[in-house]
Formats: C-alpha cells, structure tokens, sequence
C-alpha cells in the first residue's frame, strides 16, 4: 500500500517560490515588468538560500573536531553542488511533521455479526509474564481469547519476579473500572474468582503461542472437566494474522481504549508531557535501551571497556532464563542486533538534521555507564531531559520501586511524543510505534541499524566523515523509516512451520489494516 510519504527534502524552497508568483500574477501588470520582477525574486531568494546555508554551517560548527574541519572545507569549497548545500538546511516539516497518512483513521468498531460472549461459569484466570509492555499486549490477547473460548476473565495477575521485580497489582498499573467498563459489550471480566471456586480444581496451561481461533475453540473442550483454566503465560499466545476481524479490532479496543494506566499514572504522565511542551514546543522521545539487562542479554560490549564488558558477560551467565550465553558482540553489531549506543545516537540525530538545542526526552531506566556513556549524546545535544529532572522528587515518590509505573510514564510520554525514536527494537519500541500508527500515524523514526553501523564504521576507519554528503546518506536510508502507513509486514520468506510466526510483524507494532481504516463507514 501507500508508502513513500515525503519527497519533501528541499522542495519547500521551490514551493515558497512559485506561490508568490502565482500572487503576482494575480494583479495582471504588464508582460516586462513581470519577466524583470520574477528574476529579481529568483536572485533574490537564492541570495537568500546562501546566506541562511552559511549561517546555518556557522551554527553546527560548534560540533566534534572532524566536524568542524568538514563543515570549514566545504563551506571554503567552489564545487559545493546544491544537493549537499540543500541537505543541511532541513525544513522544519520534515524534521517534525508525522508522515502523509490518506486521512486514515483508528476504526474499532465490531462488525454486525458480532456477539458479545456469555459465558458466566466458565472463568480463566491468567498470570501475564514480562515487562510492562509485555503484559500489556497480553492482557489484551487474554482478552480476545476469553471472547473467543466464551468465558469470564479475572483480572489478570501481574509479573513480580521479571527481571524489573515491580509488585505493582493490576489496579495499581491499570484503571480496573475502566477496564470491566468499556470492555462490557465484549465479555464479563471479573475482579476476581467467585469464592467457591478459588478451592476447585483448574486446568493449568501453557497455550501453545501464536494460536488462532481453531486452537482455542478446541481448547474449550478443558471446561467440560474444568470450570476454571489458569493461564500461566500471557506473552504471544495469540497468532498475529488470519483472526477474524472482529477479534482483531477486540484486541485494539482492549489496548487502546479498556488498558488506561491508573490515574495517578495517566495524571503525571500527562503533567510532564505538559512540561516538556512548556519548555519549547516540540519534543522527541528517545527509548535509549541502553541498560544493563540488554547489553547483557544481546552481548553487545561495543564501546565498553573491559571491566564493562565482563560485567555483562557475567550477568548473562548468570541469568538462567537467557539460554545463549556465548556471543560475538562483533558478529551482533554488524547483523544490527544491538542497541545504538548514546554516542552512536547522538552522530544519527545530528545527521538528521536536528539541531544541538533539539528537546530529547530520554524514555529509559538506568543508561548503562551513566554519564559516562550519556555525555557522548549530550555533547551534541545539550536539551536531554530525564523524568528526575522533569519531575519533582515528590511526584517520583509513590513510583520509586516500580520500574512498571516509571516504564508507564514513559510510555505515556512517548506517545505523546513528536518525534518517538528508538534505539533498539523491543516490546516498548513496538507497542509505542503501534499506538502512534493508531492514533495517526504520528513519526516514528526506526533507525536502521545494520546499515547505520556500516556507515558508522566508515567514520571511524576515515573512509567517510560526517557532514552534508553523509547526513544525506542517513537521510535517504531512512526516507520510509518514519512510521507512515503501510500493512502489516508478513512472515520473513523462506521461513517454514511454525518457526514463520517468530518473523512476523507484531500486530500490536502495526494493527493496520484492521483498527486502522480509510473509509468513513468502517
Ligand atoms: C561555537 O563556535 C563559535 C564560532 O565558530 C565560537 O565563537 C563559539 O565560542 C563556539 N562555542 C562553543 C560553545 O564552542
Ligand atoms: C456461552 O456461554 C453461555 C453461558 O455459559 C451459553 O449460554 C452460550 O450458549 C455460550 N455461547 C456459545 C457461542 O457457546
Ligand atoms: C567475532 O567475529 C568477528 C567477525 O566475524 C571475528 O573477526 C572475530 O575474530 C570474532 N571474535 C571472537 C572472539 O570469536
């Protein structure tokens, strides 16, 4: 489907020009005096063009030593083609603007067929496992598949023993209302097991992942022995594709609409957006994973030292459920596995084209190294704020030892976000980019990392420097990374059995096309 949203990069200097001389035209003055005014205006503004390029070369000067030398070369250099003077003046709106999205809109609502389940005494019980974003997109799989199997779900249990140990209830991440309320129409959620039931018997299961409807209608057969199956994982039980329409837009109504964090949570969150707003405007949210737990469990040591390096490599030694304990952090890189590191982030954004005094909110917990790895990014881009800095000490209290409720905020204000970036794939990474897509398509740019580390390579080994030639190759590289509609991506090809399901496109990184529509009836 549609892609290709913006062939923008330097036509606003063309499109500036020709509407004033379609105003000209409009008061109809003799033929000459239009000729001589339309050179004039066309010598006018590419004096202007230059003038502002060079100011703006003046402006990043201020940039690392190989820097500084490029930008003096080139703005001594005679040959200097358009193209590269072009790319360093970067339009607002293609710094900022989310992608041309067709006027597609979220679209939620169940078909005419649709029947909400019945079922009252049969109940699943579920204990969602993983991180915030994780148990999220769960618990609204557990949502579907109680619709499905025509049963009532309790309230789901939440995970205390990942590797984040938040003891965070469900109602204290999630509005528990709210959830029962908007999902009323769909099925009966419980708040918890009806007494004389909590002592019977249940149906302990591991459903296998990635099922769809078939698998679960016969998994109905348990509740002619049992009148409670206990769900043990929530991650990934549901297949991404071939569900019927009606369970899909279920699942983007129980994400979107019935999972609201908290209130104190939803109310802070929407505080520091408010906040970060107040201070310029615009902001991006950077998700920088640079923490402990995924450098260690990617094995990616690139950039740190020794003593860093066998840190991690202990970690995950020690970390039973990582089952691959041997790495090659070089063969990881190369393959684009790893997380950017803050340095690395700090070369892409530049050549982006967003400059130093840019915003960055830094959605993560603890960076690995702390300032010693951040001052690399904040040398380039001073405006780094972080939830301590954008929140009092007050507000933080109720959410010290909760890395969920931080992980919410964060979230929260990632959505809100101009401009969201993530510095590595993952759960966040994906449910961020898909509530954006949801909401409008707001920009998400996802850094391609294989080839950023080639030309992040270059830099180092001289064959490249940074500059307008190698910020427009960041730049074309990343034309469609921006978050603009497409469908969602099927499994990788050549990939047989059920092994195919691990490679295709999440649906919650993406539910287009079915919670996101064109047409005004859907
Ligand atoms: C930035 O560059 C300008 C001109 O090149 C210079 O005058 C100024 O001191 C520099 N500022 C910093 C913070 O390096
Ligand atoms: C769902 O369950 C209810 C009550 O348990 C029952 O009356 C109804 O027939 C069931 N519906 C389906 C489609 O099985
Ligand atoms: C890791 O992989 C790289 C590239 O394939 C190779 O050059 C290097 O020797 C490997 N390192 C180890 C410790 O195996």
């Amino acid at each position: 489907m549609v892609q290709n949203h913006h062939h923008r990069g330097g036509g606003s200097y063309y499109k500036r020009t020709s509407s004033s001389t379609a105003n000209f035209f409009s008061k109809k003055p003799s033929f000459l005096s239009i000729t001589l005014y339309i050179i004039l205006l066309f010598a006018f503004s590419i004096f202007i063009f230059l003038v502002k390029t060079s100011i703006n070369i003046l402006d990043v000067d201020n940039g690392t030593d190989g820097q500084r030398t490029v930008f003096t070369e080139h703005s001594q250099s005679q040959s200097q083609s358009q193209s590269e003077l072009e790319s360093l003046e970067i339009p607002d709106e293609q710094l900022w603007d989310p992608p041309f999205s067709y006027g597609l809109h979220p679209c939620v609502k169940p078909t005419s067929k649709y029947r909400a389940a019945q079922g009252s005494d049969h109940y699943i019980t579920v204990k969602s496992n993983g991180g915030l974003n994780q148990m999220r997109t769960g618990i609204a799989d557990m949502v579907a598949v109680a619709h499905i199997m025509n049963a009532t779900l309790v309230i789901p249990q939440l995970d205390k023993r990942s590797f984040w140990k938040d003891s965070s209830t469900f109602s204290d991440m999630f509005d528990e209302a709210q959830f029962i309320k908007t999902l009323r129409g769909d099925l009966r959620i419980a708040k918890e097991l009806p007494k004389e039931l909590e002592s019977v018997p249940r149906a302990r299961k591991h459903f296998t992942s990635w099922s769809g409807v078939g698998y679960y209608e016969e998994m109905t057969q348990l509740f002619k022995e049992y009148q409670v199956i206990h769900v043990a994982k929530s991650d990934s039980r549901l297949a991404n594709n071939d569900l019927p329409l009606d369970i899909q837009r279920l699942r983007c109504r129980a994400l979107y609409y019935a999972l609201r964090f908290s209130p104190p949570i939803e109310i802070l969150g929407e505080k520091l957006v408010e906040r970060l707003r107040s201070r310029g405007g615009r902001y991006i949210a950077l998700h920088l994973r640079y923490e402990k737990d995924m450098l260690s469990f990617t094995g990616c040591t690139y950039g740190l030292t020794d003593a860093e390096s066998k840190e991690l490599t202990i970690m995950r030694e020690n970390t039973n459920h990582w089952k691959v304990k041997k790495i090659n952090s070089t063969e990881q890189r190369i393959g684009g596995y790893c997380p950017l590191t803050p340095k690395e982030v700090g070369i892409f954004l530049q050549a982006l084209g967003y400059p130093p005094s840019t915003i960055i909110y830094i959605a993560a917990g603890e960076i690995y190294g702390g300032n010693a790895h951040l001052s690399e990014l904040m040398y380039r881009f001073p405006n780094l704020v972080f939830k301590e800095t954008l929140a009092t000490k007050e507000e933080l209290k109720a959410f010290a030892n909760h890395a969920s409720q931080t992980a919410a905020l964060d979230y929260l204000i990632s959505v809100e976000s101009d401009v969201f970036i993530p510095s590595h794939s993952g759960n966040m990474a994906r449910a961020v980019e898909g509530h954006r897509r949801f909401l409008g398509h707001r920009k998400t740019i996802t850094p391609d990392r294989r080839g950023l580390v080639e030309l992040f390579d270059k830099l180092k080994s001289g064959k490249l420097r940074e500059g307008p030639s190698f910020s427009q190759r960041v730049q074309q590289i990343h034309e469609n990374w921006q978050g603009g509609p497409r469908k969602r991506k099927g499994p990788l090809p050549g990939i047989k059995g059920r092994a195919r399901f691990r490679t295709e496109e999440s649906f919650y990184e993406n539910p287009y096309p079915e919670c996101i529509c064109s047409s005004k009836a859907a």
